[in-house]
């Protein structure tokens, strides 16, 4: 679903990341699987990922990334109408991490609640909260996506324990006065024939939290990683295409691509089919693998913190995760 180019009103007003101090290398993990870094470079990219603390929550990322997008944007906790967390790997079942965020941040008037599609949530949010505001509910939202995917891996499966990691991004998002950006292209779209290509089968109440269950590792993420590949290649240039399209912006406008950070080989694919540079293309996973909803997030944080964009400038953030899910956004920041 593509959404119109017309002015939403709505624009980034900060942004913020947070990724734990611990860092597993790939020679660390080679100790753990039967891998190399070799193997694990060659084929995704990856370097190293960062790893949370047994004692550190996905809301406790989700807030410290918060507070910076908060402190960014100059805007009080209190002052925040809503909280969307996107995530796959909440505190707890119920309640939502979102609310646990609230307490942490005293967010205190604000309406909190999570959204799970995978590496595609974060603008997932961006899209609700967007609307939410060009429609008059409310001024303003905190976006997050946060995980901690290190406590879904399956630590003795090689063919995915290379490749995920923990940490949280987040924005304020404001209704848009004179002089500022425009959120002005959104596109979103799922396949849910594809939900056995990527997923977490235990824990739910199709296959329920067990002995049995835990003993065959399936409250743990299981990949068909080939088969994701080409759909996360075809899916990530039509969102791409399809709101470059509709906000009326031609390549060479673009000062920087955002992609989700899954694998190298797969943003070069999208760089060279969207025919962008490929040192307009942000690129992160190196340091901290695929954290899911919470990737795009870092890496539009670490992105402007490093002056990839500035104010007035066109950039295009797209994703893919499980479900299938995916979506774009052409944003004028
Ligand atoms: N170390 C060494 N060898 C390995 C490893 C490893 N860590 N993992 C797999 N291999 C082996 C395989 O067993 C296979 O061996 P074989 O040929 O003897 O059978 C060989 O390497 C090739 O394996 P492939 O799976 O074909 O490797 P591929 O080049 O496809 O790379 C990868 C695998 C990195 C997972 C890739 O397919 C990929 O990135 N897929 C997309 C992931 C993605 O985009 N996910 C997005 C969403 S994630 C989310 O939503 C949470």
């Amino acid at each position: 679903m593509t959404e119109s180019n017309s002015s939403s009103g709505v624009f980034v007003a900060g942004t913020g990341s947070y990724v734990p101090e611990k860092v597993l290398t790939n020679d660390e993990l080679a100790t753990l699987v039967d891998t190399s870094d070799e193997w694990i470079v060659t084929r995704t990219g990856i370097k190293e990922r960062r790893i949370a603390r047994d004692d550190e929550f996905t809301s406790h990322m989700a807030s410290a990334a918060a507070r910076k997008a908060l402190e960014q944007s100059g805007t009080s906790a209190e002052e925040i109408d809503l909280i969307i967390v996107a995530t796959i790997t909440p505190d707890t079942p119920t309640p939502a991490t979102a609310c646990h965020v609230q307490q942490q941040l005293g967010a205190t008037k604000a309406v909190a609640f999570d959204i799970s599609a995978a590496c595609s949530g974060f603008l997932y949010a961006m899209k609700i909260a967007k609307r939410m505001i060009a429609a008059g509910a409310f001024e303003n939202a905190l976006i997050i996506g946060a995980e901690k995917l290190s406590a879904v891996t399956n630590w003795s499966d090689r063919t995915t324990c290379v490749l995920f990691g923990d940490g949280a991004g987040a924005a304020v998002l404001k209704k848009s006065g004179e002089g500022d950006g425009d959120i002005v292209a959104t596109e979103m779209g799922s396949d849910g024939t594809l939900t056995h290509l990527l997923n977490i089968p235990g824990g739910g109440t199709a296959c329920p939290i067990n002995s049995e269950n835990v003993d065959k590792n399936l409250q743990t993420l299981s990949m068909l990683g080939k088969e994701v590949f080409k759909h996360a290649v075809t899916r990530m240039k039509q969102a791409s295409e399809a709101v470059i399209e509709r906000a009326g912006w031609s390549p060479e406008d673009i000062a920087c691509v955002i992609p989700h950070q899954a694998n190298l080989r797969i943003i070069d694919a999208i760089a060279d089919r969207l025919a962008v540079p490929n040192e307009k293309v942000f690129v992160n996973l190196h340091k901290y693998g695929n954290t899911s909803a919470a990737a795009v997030a870092i890496a539009l944080d670490e992105a402007h913190r490093e002056g990839k964009f500035k104010r007035g400038d066109k950039i295009v953030l797209v994703v893919f995760g499980a479900g299938l899910t995916w979506a774009a956004a052409a944003i004028e920041w």
